[in-house]
């Protein structure tokens, strides 16, 4: 009953993988990462360095400056989770602004840039007890993680998801550009060439279209028993 194991989280933007994740990671004891927040963060690094902008996107400066982005979680007890540090300064705020969103799926579709996090990813899980969630994680990082799950819900349910959460701090954005986002980034992920965001044949899918919070944790937890029932 001791024996932990490794679950990975994927799905569409905004399905509330990072809410699930979290609260399994506190009932378990495991440790939460946040992989988009790593794309985020890389995106962030090209943005502060302009290496991407509106009209630009300067990909090989990108690539040979790859090893200057020092990426780093460091938990924070007050919000009882790991915040994102680019070498050394906390840019956790900074990741969540829909400048970023547009253009992070760019950034991720480099794939120098998925190697360098897949690899730190990796290390991150290889003693079990992650809960980890992204695009690629039961697919690619994770491929022998003992759950696997795949998130879904409606387009507008999810864009009226993170509209409301970008509201709640205090960021000044459209519901039709959150859409909009929400809709390209599916695009984007879903037809990268390298790792795009699929289903693994072994994930279980939730639509959580018409889920409480609540009730997602229910299903999902009971998943959770019945694997560690297994090992
Ligand atoms: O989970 P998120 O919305 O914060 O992720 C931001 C972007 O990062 C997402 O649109 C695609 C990319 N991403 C990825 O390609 N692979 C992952 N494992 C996680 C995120």
């Amino acid at each position: 009953m001791n024996k932990k194991i490794t679950i990975a989280i994927d799905g569409y933007s905004s399905t509330g993988k990072s809410t699930i994740a979290k609260q399994l990671a506190n009932q378990l004891g495991y440790v939460y990462v946040d992989s988009g927040a790593m794309y985020r963060a890389m995106t962030f690094f090209a943005m502060k360095n302009e290496f991407i902008s509106k009209d630009h996107f300067d990909v090989t400066s990108l690539i040979e400056n790859l090893d200057k982005a020092q990426l780093k979680f460091i938990y924070n007890p007050s919000i009882g989770f790991a915040e994102m540090y680019l070498n050394d300064e906390n840019i956790e705020k900074a990741i969540r602004t829909l400048e970023v969103s547009n253009f992070v799926s760019q950034v991720a579709a480099i794939s120098e840039v998925r190697k360098k996090l897949v690899t730190i990813q990796k290390e991150m899980g290889k003693n079990k007890g992650v809960v980890m969630d992204g695009r690629d994680i039961g697919t690619v990082v994770f491929t022998d993680a003992e759950l696997k799950i795949f998130m879904t819900s409606s387009a507008e349910t999810r864009a009226k998801r993170r509209f409301d959460e970008l509201i709640e701090k205090g960021q000044e954005v459209s519901y039709d550009d959150v859409y909009t986002n929400v809709v390209d980034r599916d695009r984007v992920d879903t037809t990268r060439k390298d790792s795009p965001l699929v289903k693994a044949d072994d994930a279980i899918e939730i639509d959580n279209s018409n889920l409480t919070k609540e009730e997602q944790f229910a299903i999902i937890l009971k998943l959770v028993e019945e694997k560690l029932r297994d090992v």
